[in-house]
């Protein structure tokens, strides 16, 4: 009991607190049920996705400086908006199909007359046997086409978002290896949110890249726990020219990890993405009856269809090359904020200001 006070006074305080309380709960309750019969969030959530409200808010996060160029492109979203472009088509559905595959890619990427490896199929056919295959890794269309686009413009070094078991890195350090060598010059690094593998817990990321390849480990740089922001600590500004984006999937994220890795990716440098499929393939699962155990999401996909710029379909793996000016990215990131996010409603906030941050940088 307060000293100074009555048991009677402790008392009427008591019942007072209480009956405060248990107003304002019902006050709350009120409150959410009035929400939620004139759909006030819904109505709220559907005008901060006003193409103008977006531009808006673009210009008032814009960092010093750069205020009036984010203005001219938010402008340009609305007034110019630029329509998706078609893109090119090169799937690899089959060893078999390898070489022909590969002589299409890399005349579609301006090398015509490059021809695969012998080593490279030796590999690629070695794959099936000396390793199991996890859920959420990329699959054989996805690294044919994978492993031709790297073996094709053999760039010194790549960056990948989304390690999982470490499989597609492998894939992505055996083409350097085979174009530079592997005495350090060339190498990958992969970056991950989760320190430990998101489908095995007791084992780390990357696992699979000492146990199934390792002669490839001094060719992988693991960045664990990290994100798409990394980026920025281990590439200088334009110097990179392929990047490969497999991370979360749901809208906005692939396009918050394309921004984010964008200033250090050079004019014309090209950004694969994985599941360019996956909606549609998860929307057509459920149409035929069945249950996939997996939440398909169209982030990927959404991203990659409405790419106004040039772009290449390999099926459910694409890739989408930045244009010039990398400040043509921010009217196209401005009207795909308008597309309802996919990932949890409390976080859309946070998702906002991500991606606003991120569009300083591209100009
Ligand atoms: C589909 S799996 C990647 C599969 C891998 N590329 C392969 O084929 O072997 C997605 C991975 O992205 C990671 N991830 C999810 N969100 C991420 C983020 N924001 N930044 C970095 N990694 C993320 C997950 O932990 C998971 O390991």
């Amino acid at each position: 009991m307060p000293e100074g006070l009555s048991e009677a006074a402790s008392l009427k305080m008591g019942m007072i607190r209480e009956l405060s309380h248990a107003a304002r709960d019902w006050l709350r309750k009120v409150r959410k049920a009035a929400r939620e019969l004139f759909m006030i969030d819904r109505a709220i959530a559907a005008v901060i996705r006003l193409p103008v409200v977006i531009s808006l808010g673009a210009v008032r996060h814009a960092p010093h400086g750069r205020r009036t160029k984010i203005l001219r492109e938010a402008i340009r979203s609305i007034s110019r908006p630029a329509p998706a472009g078609s893109a090119e088509v090169c799937e690899i559905n089959s060893l078999a199909h390898f070489n022909a595959g590969y002589a299409r890619l890399a005349s579609i990427l301006g090398h015509a007359g490059g021809d695969s490896s012998p080593r490279e199929l030796e590999f690629l056919n070695s794959i099936a046997k000396r390793r199991t295959s996890y859920p959420g890794n990329i699959g054989p269309s996805d690294y044919f086409f994978l492993t031709a686009f790297v073996s094709i413009l053999a760039p010194q070094r790549v960056i990948e978002i989304g390690t999982l078991t470490g499989f597609s890195a492998a894939i992505i350090a055996a083409a350097l290896a085979r174009c530079h060598g592997s005495d350090g010059a060339s190498w990958v690094d992969t970056i991950d949110i989760n320190v430990e593998c998101a489908i095995d817990r007791t084992r780390p990321s990357g696992f699979e890249i000492p146990e199934g390849f390792p002669e490839l480990v001094p060719l992988i740089r693991l960045h664990v726990p990290r994100n798409a922001t990394f980026a920025s600590q281990i590439a200088k500004r334009d110097e990179l020219q392929v990047i490969f984006i497999d991370a979360d999937h749901r809208h906005p994220m692939p396009l918050l990890d394309l921004l984010r890795v964008a200033p250090w990716v050079r004019s014309g440098g090209w950004i694969l993405l994985h599941d360019i499929q996956w909606g549609t393939m998860g929307r057509r699962a459920a149409e035929g009856g069945q249950t996939p155990h997996w939440r398909a999401s169209y982030g990927a996909e959404w991203l990659f269809d409405h790419w106004p710029f040039r772009k290449i379909s390999g099926g459910n793996i694409g890739a989408v090359q930045l244009p010039r000016e990398k400040n043509a990215l921010i009217p196209f990131a401005l009207r795909m904020m308008s597309i309802e996010f996919e990932t949890a409603e409390k976080y859309a906030h946070t998702m906002r200001h991500a991606l606003y941050e991120s569009l300083g940088a591209l100009c």
